[in-house]
Parts: structure tokens; C-alpha cells; sequence
């Protein structure tokens, strides 16, 4: 595969690219410091020698980077035949309800602009054939609760924009990948305390790429969190408002 990755310089996106690098795919890295993913390059061409890997400066504060971060990927892979989006921003319900510029930058990172970056990329998915968007959405999209609101409501809107797009453009070629992992252990979610059916970024690496390579449209990983969030979907509003998790 021929893969645009924003967002490999830490955490799952990171082990995405560590995972894509060991199968030859052809990768194309894109984060906001050049100097991150210089290094994150220069480990994967060590620990994976026969990959073919770059990468370009993509910032999801800066639209106007995008553009050219996605002529970069498009000039280096010739084709790109999946874009994923692992990048994004987090902050607890509290910290959200509490700083302004705190809950902005989550809301225009994790919604706002990533819709806008995903817009940007589609018309190169579309040539030629078509291709595949992944985006990180999160099991705080199932259903509103009330310890992950504003988190989850930018992740809801994200995978409601991923469905639209496949609906959308499917005929011309288009598919879209949405995984919602639950709490994993990276940077993110350090100091926090940990749920139960917590997971290393590599399990949910690997629950990306396998998702990609089936086309299913939706992927919680791991695995259980698909039973998880069939139960919560059919929990009544009355009691998911009583529940504290
Ligand atoms: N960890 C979890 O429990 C969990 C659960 C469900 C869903 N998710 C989602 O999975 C994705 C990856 O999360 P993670 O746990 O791997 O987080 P992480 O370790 O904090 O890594 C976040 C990544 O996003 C990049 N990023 C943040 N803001 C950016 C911006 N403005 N422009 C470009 N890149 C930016 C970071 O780049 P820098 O290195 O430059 O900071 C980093 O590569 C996120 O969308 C997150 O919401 C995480």
C-alpha cells in the first residue's frame, strides 16, 4: 500500500507506522515537527530497512499547510491509496469545561480541521481508482456520557463526517475506515487512571491495519469494545444519564 500517515511521530500513530514500515509499504509521514518526523523516519528506515519511507510538515492547527504536506505525500508515492488520520488532541471533561483555549484546540483539531484536512485528501483518494480514509475516531463516540463529553462529541462528529463521505463517494471509489479504539496507553491518557480493557498502541496498530485491509467501514479495538458498544447502544437514555463512567 502507498499510505499517507498524519500523526506517526507518537503513540498508535507511531506504531501504525512501525507496523506499515515492517510490511514494505510505502509510507508517507506527516506531523507538525519536521524534526520529529525526521527521527521517526530515521527509526523505521533502521528497524525496517526495505521500507520506503518520508516524510512532510502538516500542522491540523494550519489548513494552509495541507496542501502542500499532501503534494508532498502525492509526488513521493505516486498514488495514494490510503490516508489515515491518528493525529488528535484530548483533554479530561474537566480541564475541557474549564479552559477555553484548551477546549478549542481539541474541538478544531479533533473536528474542525481534521474534516477539513480529510477534504483535502479526498480528491488524491479519488484518482485513479479510488482509495481509503482512516480516521481515529474513539469509543467515547458511541453514546454522550457524562465524564467524556466534549472529547466525545468531537469524536462523534468525526465518525458521523467518515460515514457521510463513504455514503457520499463510495461509487466513485471512495471507502472510509473508522476505528474507535478505547483507552490506550499512550502520552495521551499518561496519569490517567486506567479502565478496564486498557491497550498497548501496537494492539491497536495492528486492529487499524487489519480493518483497512478487510474495508471494514467500522473497527473498535480491541475487540471487545465492539460488545461494549452494542450494549451501550441499546442502554436507555434515562440510565446512561444515572450511569458515572
Ligand atoms: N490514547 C487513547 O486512549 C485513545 C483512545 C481513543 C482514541 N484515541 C485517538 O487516537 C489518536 C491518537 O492518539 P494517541 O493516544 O496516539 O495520542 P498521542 O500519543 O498524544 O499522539 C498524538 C499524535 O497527534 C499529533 N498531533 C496532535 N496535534 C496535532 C496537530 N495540531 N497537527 C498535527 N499533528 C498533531 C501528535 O504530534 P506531536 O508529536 O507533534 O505532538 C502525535 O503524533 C487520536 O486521534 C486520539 O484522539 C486515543
Amino acid at each position: 500500500m502507498r499510505v499517507l500517515l498524519l500523526g506517526g511521530t507518537r503513540g498508535i500513530g507511531r506504531a501504525i507506522a512501525r507496523e506499515l514500515a515492517q510490511r514494505a509499504d510505502d509510507v508517507f509521514l506527516l506531523g507538525r515537527s519536521s524534526g520529529d518526523c525526521a527521527r521517526s523516519v530515521a527509526d523505521l528506515c533502521v528497524t525496517a530497512p526495505a521500507a520506503r519511507i518520508a516524510s512532510g510538515v502538516c500542522d491540523l492547527d494550519a489548513p494552509e499547510t495541507f496542501a502542500a504536506a499532501i503534494g508532498s505525500a502525492r509526488a513521493f508515492l505516486g498514488k495514494i491509496d490510503v490516508a489515515i488520520v491518528a493525529a488528535g488532541a484530548f483533554g479530561t471533561q474537566e480541564e475541557l469545561e474549564d479552559d477555553f483555549a484548551l477546549r478549542d484546540c481539541v474541538l478544531r483539531t479533533n473536528f474542525t480541521n481534521t474534516i477539513h484536512f480529510c477534504e483535502s485528501v479526498r480528491p488524491a483518494l479519488l484518482e485513479g481508482g479510488g482509495g481509503t480514509l482512516c480516521v481515529l475516531s474513539s469509543v467515547a463516540a458511541v453514546r454522550p456520557r457524562r465524564r467524556i463529553v466534549l472529547y466525545g462529541a468531537s469524536k462523534a462528529g468525526l465518525s458521523y463526517y467518515a460515514e457521510g463521505i463513504d455514503h457520499r463517494f463510495r461509487a466513485q471509489g471512495l471507502r472510509t475506515v473508522v476505528v474507535e479504539p478505547g483507552f490506550v496507553r499512550t502520552a495521551m491518557t499518561a496519569g490517567l487512571p486506567e479502565p478496564p480493557f486498557a491497550a498497548d498502541p501496537e494492539r491497536v496498530a495492528r486492529g487499524v491495519l487489519r480493518a483497512i485491509d478487510r474495508r471494514a467501514p467500522l473497527a473498535r479495538v480491541p475487540r471487545v469494545w465492539a460488545l461494549v458498544a452494542a450494549v451501550l447502544r441499546r442502554v436507555p437514555r434515562v440510565l446512561l444519564r444515572r450511569l458515572d463512567f
